[in-house]
Parts: C-alpha cells; sequence; structure tokens
C-alpha cells in the first residue's frame, strides 16, 4: 500500500469513527427522535421477534396476554393503552412509578435496544381493543 492510499485510508476510518460518535451523542437525546408511528407495524417478522420478548421481559407483570393478569397482576392492561407512540416508548424506556403502590414499571432504556421496543410495540398492536391508541402521536 502505498503511503497516500494509507493516509487516506487512516483518515477514512477517522472519520468513520468520528460520525459514530456524533450518532450516539445524538442518540442519548434521542427522545424527539422517536418516529410518530411505529416503523415496525405490521412486519410480521418484527411482530413474531416482538411477541419472544414481550413474553421474556413483560408477560411476568403484564400477563401473557398482554392483560394485566399477570403472575404479579397488578400491571396495566396494555390492550387498552392510550398514550400513542411515543408515549408508549417513553414509558417503556423510563418505567413509572405509580404513587402510593409499591408495584413499579422498571426502565428498560438501558436493557432493550429501540428495536426490540418497537419490535414489542408491534406485537401489542395486534392486540389491542377497539379505541386503545398506540399509534396516534399528538406532540
Ligand atoms: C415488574 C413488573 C413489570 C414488568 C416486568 C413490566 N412492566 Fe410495564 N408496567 C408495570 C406497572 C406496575 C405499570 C403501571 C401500571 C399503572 O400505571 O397502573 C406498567 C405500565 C406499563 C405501560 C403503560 C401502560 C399505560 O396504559 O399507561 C406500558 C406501555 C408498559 N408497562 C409496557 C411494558 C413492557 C413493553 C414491558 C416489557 C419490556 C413491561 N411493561 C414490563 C409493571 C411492569
Amino acid at each position: 500500500m502505498t503511503r497516500v492510499a494509507r493516509a487516506g485510508l487512516v483518515s477514512a476510518l477517522v472519520v468513520s469513527f468520528l460520525s459514530i460518535d456524533v450518532g450516539a451523542v445524538r442518540l442519548a437525546h434521542a427522545e424527539s427522535e422517536v418516529p410518530a408511528t411505529n416503523p415496525l407495524t405490521g412486519n410480521e417478522a418484527a411482530i413474531r421477534e416482538g411477541r419472544s420478548w414481550f413474553r421474556a421481559a413483560c408477560a411476568l407483570c403484564h400477563g401473557i396476554h398482554a392483560d394485566g393478569a399477570g403472575e404479579r397482576g397488578y400491571a396495566a392492561d396494555l390492550r387498552v393503552f392510550k398514550l400513542g407512540f411515543r408515549g408508549y416508548v417513553e414509558t417503556v424506556k423510563k418505567g413509572r412509578d405509580v404513587p402510593g403502590r409499591a408495584a413499579k414499571m422498571p426502565p428498560w432504556g438501558g436493557a432493550l435496544s429501540d428495536q426490540q421496543i418497537y419490535q414489542i410495540g408491534a406485537y401489542l398492536e395486534t392486540l389491542a381493543k377497539d379505541g386503545a391508541n398506540w399509534k396516534e402521536t399528538s406532540r
């Protein structure tokens, strides 16, 4: 490899590292970057993945049918969820402390990727009852 080619390669690598960095910083402030609607809605592979993640991570509290009747049957019935897609992603990432109740929704932001949270959302949409809102985000 010539010196010029090597220099070119090195600067290309530096540039790509820099843009990875910038990407990470942007993701850290990413709330506004959550799309208004779930990009995985209706995607069958995503729905299957989401079902497995839901069963592994959420069913204990929300119930295997997402009706709130989990083994620790104190969590919300997700079939009637009303807060829209961003509200869903935010709730799952940050968790929810219910005042006056010992039971809490744990924050999942560190454990699940956005992709996994979207997959779970795509699955939960398939269980939604009439009047539920997984999609419209009014902000
Ligand atoms: C340790 C028990 C527990 C686990 C595990 C859990 N949750 Fe929750 N979740 C709760 C509780 C408690 C609430 C608050 C219920 C309330 O507001 O009455 C809640 C609330 C929610 C809400 C808001 C519901 C609403 O109508 O506003 C969503 C969405 C949600 N959970 C999704 C999930 C998802 C997705 C997972 C898996 C990644 C999960 N939860 C795992 C306990 C849990």
